[in-house]
């Protein structure tokens, strides 16, 4: 398994990954532009996961996994090492819309609900940073 960072471009973004947000269109857009930068996990040469975040907003955009790479602490490493740029990036406050089902994972890594809900009907969660 290997992470890279940076910006790969669109072109890697147009496959599903675990369903949930899909990075065409603008999110797409925003990853192969540079706006959002994150990191990509590959096993074999074959994508297995990745996490993007909002450089301008410190929004976690996307963090997704293919179904057979989860439980294995890829999210928690790839989260990581978004949280940490954005850390050193200078942010205070990170935010994301979490899904039911990622709910337990994300309060597990210490982020906590704030009762917003997000256009896709997800919770937003927002972890501080020291
Ligand atoms: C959510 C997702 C990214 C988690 O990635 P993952 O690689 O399976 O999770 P990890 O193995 O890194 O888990 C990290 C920690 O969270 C814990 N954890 C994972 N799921 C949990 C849950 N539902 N409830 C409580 N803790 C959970 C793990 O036990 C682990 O704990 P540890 O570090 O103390 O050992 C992955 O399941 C996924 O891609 N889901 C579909 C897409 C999605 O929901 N994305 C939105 C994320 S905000």
């Amino acid at each position: 398994m290997e992470i890279r960072g940076g910006n790969p471009g669109k072109r890697l973004f147009r496959s599903d990954a675990a369903g949930t947000r899909h990075p065409g269109g603008q999110l797409g857009e925003d990853i192969g532009d540079g706006s959002f930068p994150g990191y990509i996990c590959c096993v074999d040469g074959r994508m297995a996961g990745y996490c993007f975040g909002d450089s301008g907003s410190g929004e976690i955009v996307v963090l997704a996994l293919l179904p057979e790479y989860e439980g294995q602490g890829t999210g928690k490493t790839l989260l990581g090492l978004m949280v940490e740029d954005f850390r050193q990036a200078g942010f205070t406050r990170l935010f994301l819309g979490c899904a039911a089902r990622s709910h337990g994972f994300c309060r597990h890594l210490g982020w906590k609900p704030t009762g917003h809900i997000d256009d896709l009907g997800d919770e937003i969660l927002d972890l501080a940073l020291a």
